[in-house]
């Protein structure tokens, strides 16, 4: 297994030839989606699904383009999360958000762009792959980022705003927003190193409470943690149905912990060595950004 920072230069490296290798766009469009795309952020899905399919004995190369692929549909998800009518936000991985920057048309069509150049560059590989494999991994990925999956926990995160929070409500907002996608990079990077259904699950699980976790401190981290750090506002979720407002900061903090040590636990049964997903489970909770 490589480190963190080896899988996050793959990544970073890839991003731009990855959108450019689809042909020609208007000048317009590629300026704003590699505005987002090409901003800094964690890289933290990309780099769960190439070290998850390294850990099972595939190659992290091969994986790339999905790697990529995951990536664009979370810059995408962001660029929409920050739109007025959305969570109306103006800084972005430090920057001012991209409506701002190119006028919501724009920004509408940059999110568009990079969802559909995703599954592009997704079924494009498989079609290289030429096996079941490729195959699902691009079905993995449109279904964790679809209408069961992350577009499910937005809808609801938005039509639910100003509600009163309960424990159904914020926890299918959390699975679905975020959890997601932290899923599918698991799921995907063990399944395109070919490994079997059961093991699959299990990084599926730790995809799961690892998201939950991450949600929960981006909550905690809007009413303590540092604008400059994180690179967007906080104080910005008052009328969001967040795990701070349904358990309170002692509360959230508490269930973060325990999330983390549900996606531990789901590591324990696996063949492989699991340093690398347990050690960067821990570090999400002490993260500043
Ligand atoms: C932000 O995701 C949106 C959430 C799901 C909390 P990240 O915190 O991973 O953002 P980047 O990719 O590092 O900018
Ligand atoms: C965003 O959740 C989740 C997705 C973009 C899918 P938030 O709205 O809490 O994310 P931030 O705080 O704006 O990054
Ligand atoms: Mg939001
Ligand atoms: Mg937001
Ligand atoms: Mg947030």
């Amino acid at each position: 297994m490589r480190t963190e920072a080896e899988y996050k230069a793959l990544v970073e490296n890839a991003l731009e030839p990855q959108l450019r290798s689809l042909g020609r766009v208007p000048e317009k469009l590629m300026e704003a989606m590699l505005y987002s795309l090409l901003a800094g952020g964690k890289r933290l899905r990309p780099v769960l699904l190439l070290a998850a399919c390294e850990m099972a004995g595939g190659t992290p190369e091969e994986a790339l383009p999905f790697a990529c692929a995951l990536e664009m549909v979370h810059t995408y998800s962001l660029i929409h999360d920050d739109l007025p009518g959305m969570d109306n936000d103006d800084l972005r991985r430090g920057r001012p958000t991209s409506h701002k920057v190119f006028g919501e048309g724009l920004a509408i069509l940059a999110g568009d762009g990079l969802l559909n150049a995703a599954l592009e560059l997704a079924l494009k590989a498989a079609l290289r792959m030429g096996d079941i494999r490729g195959i699902r991994a691009a079905e993995l990925l449109a279904r964790h980022a679809g209408v069961t999956g992350m577009i499910a926990g937005q809808t609801v995160d938005v039509t639910m705003e100003g509600s009163t929070p309960t424990e159904e409500l914020v926890s299918y907002i959390h699975t679905h927003k975020t959890s997601d996608l932290l899923q599918a990079p698991m799921e995907m990077g063990l399944t395109l190193a070919g490994a079997d259904p059961a093991p699959v699950e299990l990084g599926r699980l730790y995809g799961e409470h690892l998201g939950i976790a991450f949600q929960i401190v981006d909550d905690l981290l809007d009413v303590t943690g540092d604008p400059a750090l994180l690179g967007k506002r906080t104080g910005m979720d008052e009328q969001k149905l967040t795990w701070v407002a349904l358990k309170g900061m002692d509360g959230a903090r508490k269930d973060a912990e325990a999330h983390v040590d549900a996606a531990l636990e789901a590591m324990k049964d696996l063949p492989w060595d699991t340093s690398f997903f347990e050690n960067l489970a821990r570090a999400s909770l002490k993260r500043v950004y």
